[in-house]
């Protein structure tokens, strides 16, 4: 391996970002070097494509040892708490209005193979998603649109550190009406539960969340891309929502703990990290997204190693 693995590409007060692949990083300094384990892995591995995107995904078989053999590795560099998050997309079959299993293989696979908990299954729904796969939805119209990604969390242990009063959400307009008056209408449901019980009138400072996280990517204009577009940088095309990140984030971590990115992209991880006051490290094998990420981190100092 080369030094340039070694080190960073660039620093900042809380995370370093490095070029190459996640193999040889992680293998090669995470774990070789008594280095801190980590306390979330965060990720979205390259999802498995019938045709090639622009960065050059495998399909198969081939993507399905590779992803699951990714297993071992990410979890040898966690601490015993710690969790693995992993977003992938639906994948369809080629010429086939048919849908793909491989990612679902793949997520089976890499939970077998590294013997890890299946913590809970979440939905990043997105209804700003363009109509897709085009063929059957838009011209034969014999399909819907597919618009949702399946987010698996998975860890060491069946208890691994999470507090959902992290990411408590606002109260429904509904529920703060009832909050004021201090009492819920209580008395039996349709559903035959009785709404008794005097917890549910209780201020908790907000909603526990759902499974289902609705996000939209349709920033047109924020930092990243104007830097982007003013070093005439490609933007990343498969960027994950800032919320997403932020939701698993505060969901698994505390302040200063480690967060890994190995696909890291444009580093929305990262950037998401730096700004919640957790340490990060991020891997990504094409230098034009790590030099698009550079536009993420304005207003925090870096240091260029490259
Ligand atoms: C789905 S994208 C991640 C996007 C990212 N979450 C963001 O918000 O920008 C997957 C990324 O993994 C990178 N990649 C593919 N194989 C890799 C490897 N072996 N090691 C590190 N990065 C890799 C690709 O270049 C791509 O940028």
């Amino acid at each position: 391996m080369s030094t340039s693995v070694l080190s960073p590409y660039y620093t900042t007060p809380k995370g370093r970002m490095y070029l190459g692949k996640c193999e040889d990083v992680i293998e090669g300094y995470l774990l070789k070097r008594n280095h801190k384990k980590v306390n979330l892995v965060f990720t979205s591995p390259p999802f498995p494509l019938n045709r090639a995107k622009k960065y050059g995904n495998m399909n198969g078989e081939e993507y399905l040892a590779w992803l699951s053999g990714l297993s071992k590795v990410f979890k040898e560099a966690l601490t015993p708490d710690g969790s693995i998050v992993i977003e992938l997309g639906n994948a369809w079959e080629t010429g086939s209005p048919t849908q793909s299993t491989l990612p679902l293989e793949a997520l089976l696979e890499f939970k077998r193979k590294g013997n890890l908990h299946f913590c809970q299954e979440f939905i990043y729904y997105n209804p700003a998603k363009l109509p897709s796969p085009v063929e059957w939805v838009n011209k034969k119209r014999i399909r819907v649109k597919d618009s949702f990604t399946r987010i698996w969390w998975l860890s060491n242990t069946a208890y691994p550190k999470a507090n959902n009063r992290n990411v408590l959400q606002e109260y429904s307009k509904q529920m703060k009406k009832l909050l004021s008056r201090g009492k819920y209408n209580s008395g039996q449901r349709p559903s035959e539960y009785n709404i008794g019980d005097k917890s549910f009138s209780v201020n908790n400072g907000g909603s526990i969340p759902s499974n289902v996280i609705i996000a939209s990517n349709t920033v047109a204009n924020d930092h990243y891309i104007r830097y982007c577009k003013d070093n005439l940088i490609d933007i990343h095309p498969a960027r994950m929502p800032k919320e997403i990140a932020e939701f698993f984030i505060k969901f698994l971590t505390e302040e200063k703990d480690l967060v890994l990115d190995p696909f890291a992209g444009s580093n929305t991880t990262g950037f998401v990290s730096e700004k919640l006051n957790r340490n990060w490290i991020s891997i990504e094998t094409t230098e034009k997204y790590i030099q698009g990420s550079i536009g993420r981190f304005s207003e925090v100092q870096m240091n260029r190693g490259v």
